[in-house]
């Protein structure tokens, strides 16, 4: 009650900024100018399988958030985590994102956890079409189970951590241009349906 009172009476001076901001965010939103490809999804739904194919049929660049942060810092992963922490990793996540926005031609593959940053959804939106690939919990635990490279995923119960990320996440996955199901589908057939969502998308903004 107090906190609601505290606005009400502010409200008159607070309304013209709000306005401003809103109009700012809208019109920042909307212009869009989609020349790359950006593939989300939780891991083992394909990403870097898909994102390759695609790439090399429509003679794109590959680019892989994770890939560029290992090369970049010299260190796997899962090094990373153990010996920055996951603030420190989803920090380099976000340089990167943001180094982004002048790309043209590249299919990006982005590490799982990357699109729940509003941050940065906002800022591949604006340059590329979002495709979030996506499968069930029991899928993606039957595809990464006998890969040990994934941080998140060293739990007593694996499973039950796919389950919760995947809850927590679902609703910034949904904010994607185009969601796939990967599941009964093959990586060509997959990466066949980004590419056309993306002839789409590309005929459309002309
Ligand atoms: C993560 C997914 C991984 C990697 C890191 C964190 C996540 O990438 O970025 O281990 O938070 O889901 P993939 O989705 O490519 O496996």
């Amino acid at each position: 009650m107090f906190g609601v009172r505290v606005q009400c009476s502010m409200f008159p001076q607070n309304l013209r900024a709000i306005l401003s901001q809103i109009r700012y965010f809208t019109s920042v939103s909307t212009i869009r100018h989609i020349q790359n490809i950006a593939l989300i999804g939780f891991m083992g739904t394909g990403k870097s399988s898909v994102g390759q194919f695609v790439a090399q049929q429509l003679r794109f660049t590959f680019l892989d958030t994770d890939h560029v942060i290992e090369t970049r810092t010299g260190k796997n992963i899962s090094d990373i985590f153990a010996q920055d922490g996951e603030a420190a990793f989803r920090d380099l996540e976000t340089k990167i994102v943001a180094e982004l926005i002048a790309r043209k031609r590249t299919v990006i593959s982005t590490g799982g956890g990357l699109p729940v940053n509003p941050e940065n959804l906002a800022s591949l939106k604006s340059h590329s079409l979002i495709v979030c690939l996506w499968a069930s919990a029991e899928k993606i635990w039957e595809r990464v189970r006998t890969q040990s490279h994934r941080p998140l995923l060293n739990e007593p119960d694996p499973l039950a951590k796919i389950k919760h990320l995947l809850e927590q996440r679902e609703p910034f996955y949904r904010q994607a241009d185009v969601l796939l199901n990967t599941e009964m589908r093959a990586v060509k057939d997959v990466a066949q349906q980004v590419i056309h969502q993306y002839h789409l998308a590309h005929a459309a903004q002309r």
